[in-house]
């Protein structure tokens, strides 16, 4: 049972009022927990040139139009350059598309469970060890079990003259290529890692074309 020496431990202060200070001590240490847990969330920890961040790459580096994607491992992407007006054996038309043109950076990791896939230069698409699921150069779907398109990141490119062009999305949100204007140069590309759209869903390419 508490005495009354106990209650009276500090001279002067009742009971009511010892609880009461304890009890606003404890509010404010809570408070001051929470306000630096807010700032804490708030300031942000991902600097550029790491994921989740932007990774700003030269216009060299830009593959030519359907050749080999620029893999980027550290960001976490494939750089392509795409046109479906030009087709070759890495990115080609399909029945259902309209023009597919213009620079897109592509998460490297598969829609399906998540494995890391990387390009195959003998098949010239994107395939995936797990559970063989491919992908065009664009990162539509070729062979599933993937369920859609390989996402995306948002880019911003700046050409030689200045004009900055960033990307628009489709319909869904999805991000779509950013396309070069005729006889412009690009003098640098920025790939946000931290603005990643979901792959939209289309038809297997094997399904609606003679590709496997
Ligand atoms: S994780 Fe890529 S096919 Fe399953």
């Amino acid at each position: 049972m508490a005495s009354a020496q106990e209650t009276q431990a500090v001279p002067g202060i009742s009971r009511r009022e010892f609880l009461y200070y304890i009890w606003a001590a404890s509010i404010a240490v809570f408070s001051a927990e929470t306000l630096g847990l807010i700032i804490w969330f708030a300031i942000p920890r991902i600097r550029a040139g790491e994921f989740g961040g932007v990774f700003n790459l030269g216009g060299d580096e830009l593959p030519e139009v359907n050749a080999v994607p620029l893999n980027n491992s550290v960001g976490r992407f494939w750089l392509v350059n795409l046109d479906s007006d030009q087709p070759n054996e890495r990115m080609y038309p399909a029945p259902d598309e309209t023009r597919i043109s213009g620079v897109a950076a592509i998460y490297k990791v598969c829609t399906h469970l998540g494995c890391i896939y990387a390009w195959n230069q003998a098949s010239n698409r994107f395939e995936c060890p797990c559970h063989g699921s491919k992908y065009r150069l664009d990162g539509r779907r070729i062979q599933s079990p993937a369920p859609r398109t390989l996402d995306r990141f948002k880019l911003t490119l700046t050409m030689a003259d200045g004009t900055v062009l960033t990307s628009d999305a489709d319909e869904s949100g999805f991000w779509l290529p950013i396309p070069i204007p005729d006889g412009q140069q690009v003098a640098s590309i920025a790939i946000d890692t931290g603005d990643r759209k979901d792959g939209i869903i289309q038809d297997l390419l094997q399904d609606i074309m003679n590709v496997n």
